[in-house]
C-alpha cells in the first residue's frame, strides 16, 4: 500500500491539491515520499516524482495511459495537433513533423529570427519599468509566429496575435471555472471565442493556401509541414491538419520559452556572478558580432543557467495522464480513469536527488556532472515517446535571446518581495514580473 494523503476530509483534500499542484506536490513529495494517492471524492489521484513509476506511464506502459482530462478542453482551440491527438494518429502526425524540427531547418529558423532579436534588444527602452514577463510573451510569440509562417507584415503578426489571445483566454477560463461554461454560452464570451477562432482560421488557410502556391515557399514551419510525407504511404497533411499542428506549435512553443527566460532572469537578478560567466562566455565565443547557429549553440554554460532556471521554474510543471485500462504500478492497482499527476517541479526539487534544491547553482549541469543525474529526475520536456517535440529549437531561442540580452543589458528586478508563481497551463510569475534594464557598460 503507497501512503494516502487525506487532509482534513476528502473535499478540502483535493482542493488542496488544485489550488497550488506546484507546492503541495513539492511538499507532500517530503513529507510521504514519491509515490502517494490523493484522496478525492471523485476519482483516484496520484501523484509521484518516482523514476520508476515516471518510467512505468510515459515509457514502458504509456499504451495503458491516454493525457488527463485538462487536455482535452485544449482540443477547442488546437484541434486536433500533437499536444491533444491520441494513438495511432498521433504515431502518423509525430513521424510526419519530426523533420520541421531536425538541425538544418533549426538552422534556417534561426536566419529568419535572428536579426529580429537583435533588433528587438537594440529597441528595449532603458531605465523604465517594464513587465519582463508581457515582454518576453510577445517576444516569443513573434518568433513563433514568424517561424511558422514567415510573416513580413506586423500587422498581420499582430492580428494574429489577438486572435490566439482571446481564444486561449476563454480556454483558460473553461479550464478554471469548469461550472461558468454554460454561462459563457449565454453571456456571449463562447460566441466571441468562435468568432475569434474563425478569423484565426482564415488567416491560418490563408496563408498556408500561399505556402502551397508558392515554388518558391519560404524555409519555415508550414513548408516543412506541407512538404512532410508518410514513408509507407506517401500521404500527406491536409490543410486541416497543417492548421492543427501550427497552432499547437505556437500554443506549446511560445508561452514556456517565455516563462523560462523570465524566471531564468529573476534567479539571474540574484546572481551578478552568473551574468558575469555568462558575459564572458558570450563574449568569447560571439564577441560584438551577429551571432551564427553553431555559435549560439556553443554557449554551453549559458545553456547550464537555463536548464537550471528550468529545474526551480519547470515552465511544464507536470504531466498528467488518465488510465484508459485498469493497471498496476509497483504493486499498486491504478483502476480505469485514475489520474497520475507527475510532478515535474516537485522532481526537481527532490531532497534525494539534489544537493540544497532550493538554491540556483547552474553547476549542477556542468558537462562533467550532468551523467550522474538519474533518469526521470530532471525533465522539464517531459519523456518518452510524447516527449516535447520542440526542445531543441527551444534551446536555440533561449540561449539566442539570453545571450543577446546580457550581452547588453543589466536586469533589475523591481519588486521588494520575491516574485510569486500562479499554476496556469504554464508555470507564470503572478502579477507580472516588474523589471527595468540599463546598458551594462554604463558606469565600466
Ligand atoms: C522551454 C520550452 C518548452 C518546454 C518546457 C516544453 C515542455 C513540454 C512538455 C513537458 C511536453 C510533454 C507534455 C506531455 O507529455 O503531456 C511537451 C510537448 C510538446 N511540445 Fe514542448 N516545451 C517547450 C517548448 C516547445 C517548443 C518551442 C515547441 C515547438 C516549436 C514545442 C512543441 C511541443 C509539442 C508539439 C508537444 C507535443 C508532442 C507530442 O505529444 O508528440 N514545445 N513540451
Amino acid at each position: 500500500m503507497i501512503p494516502v494523503y487525506k487532509g482534513k476530509n476528502y473535499f478540502t483534500s483535493g482542493l488542496a491539491f488544485l489550488k497550488d499542484p506546484v507546492q503541495f506536490t513539492i511538499d507532500q513529495g517530503r513529507e510521504l515520499g514519491d509515490f502517494y494517492e490523493i484522496k478525492t471524492p471523485f476519482r483516484k489521484i496520484f501523484a509521484a516524482t518516482s523514476p520508476a513509476v515516471i518510467k512505468h506511464v510515459l515509457v514502458t506502459n504509456h499504451r495503458n495511459y491516454i493525457k488527463s482530462p485538462a487536455y482535452k478542453e485544449l482540443k477547442l482551440a488546437l484541434g486536433n495537433g500533437l499536444i491533444t491527438s491520441e494513438g495511432d494518429f498521433w504515431m502518423r502526425q509525430r513521424r510526419l513533423a519530426q523533420p520541421a524540427f531536425y538541425k538544418k531547418t533549426l538552422e534556417d529558423l534561426f536566419n529568419k529570427m535572428v536579426d529580429y532579436v537583435v533588433d528587438a534588444c537594440d529597441e528595449l527602452e532603458t531605465e523604465t519599468q517594464f513587465d519582463l514577463s508581457q515582454y518576453m510573451m510577445k517576444l516569443t510569440s513573434d518568433i513563433a509566429l514568424r517561424s511558422l509562417f514567415s510573416f513580413e507584415d506586423n500587422a498581420d503578426i499582430e492580428k494574429m496575435y489577438d486572435k490566439i489571445g482571446e481564444t486561449q483566454a476563454y480556454i483558460m477560463d473553461r479550464t478554471l471555472f469548469p461550472y461558468l461554461r454554460w454561462f459563457y454560452h449565454l453571456n456571449g464570451r463562447h460566441r466571441g471565442f468562435l468568432k475569434a477562432k474563425k478569423d484565426f482560421d482564415e488567416m491560418a488557410y490563408h496563408f498556408i493556401d500561399l505556402h502551397r502556391k508558392n515554388e518558391n515557399p519560404p524555409a519555415d514551419f508550414i513548408t516543412m509541414l506541407l512538404q512532410a510525407e508518410d514513408a509507407e504511404t506517401g500521404e500527406r497533411m491536409n490543410d486541416v491538419q497543417v492548421r492543427d499542428e501550427a497552432i499547437t506549435i505556437f500554443a506549446a512553443g511560445h508561452e514556456t520559452s517565455s516563462n523560462a527566460l523570465t524566471w531564468t532572469y529573476y534567479l539571474l537578478s540574484q546572481h551578478p556572478e552568473i551574468v558575469e560567466k555568462i558575459r564572458a562566455e558570450v563574449d568569447a565565443v560571439i564577441g560584438d558580432r551577429k551571432p551564427t547557429f553553431s555559435e549560439i549553440m556553443r554557449l554551453t554554460y549559458t545553456k547550464q543557467v537555463i536548464d537550471e532556471g528550468m529545474r526551480l521554474y519547470p515552465p511544464a510543471y507536470a504531466v498528467g495522464r488518465e488510465a484508459a485500462v485498469d493497471d498496476e504500478i509497483l504493486g499498486e492497482k491504478i483502476p480505469k480513469k485514475s489520474i497520475v499527476f507527475l510532478s515535474i517541479a516537485a522532481a526537481h526539487r527532490n531532497e534525494k536527488i539534489w544537493d540544497n534544491p532550493d538554491d540556483f547553482n547552474p553547476d549542477r549541469f556542468h558537462p562533467d556532472k550532468v551523467k550522474s543525474i538519474p533518469k526521470f529526475a530532471y525533465m522539464p520536456f517531459g519523456a518518452g515517446p510524447r516527449m516535447c517535440i520542440g526542445n531543441h529549437f527551444a534551446y536555440m531561442e533561449m540561449q539566442l535571446l539570453l545571450a543577446m540580452m546580457v550581452r547588453k543589458f543589466d536586469f533589475k528586478y523591481e519588486r521588494d518581495q520575491p516574485a510569486k508563481y500562479e499554476t496556469l497551463v504554464t508555470l507564470r510569475p503572478k502579477d507580472g514580473m516588474p523589471f527595468s534594464v540599463s546598458n551594462f557598460s554604463v558606469g565600466r
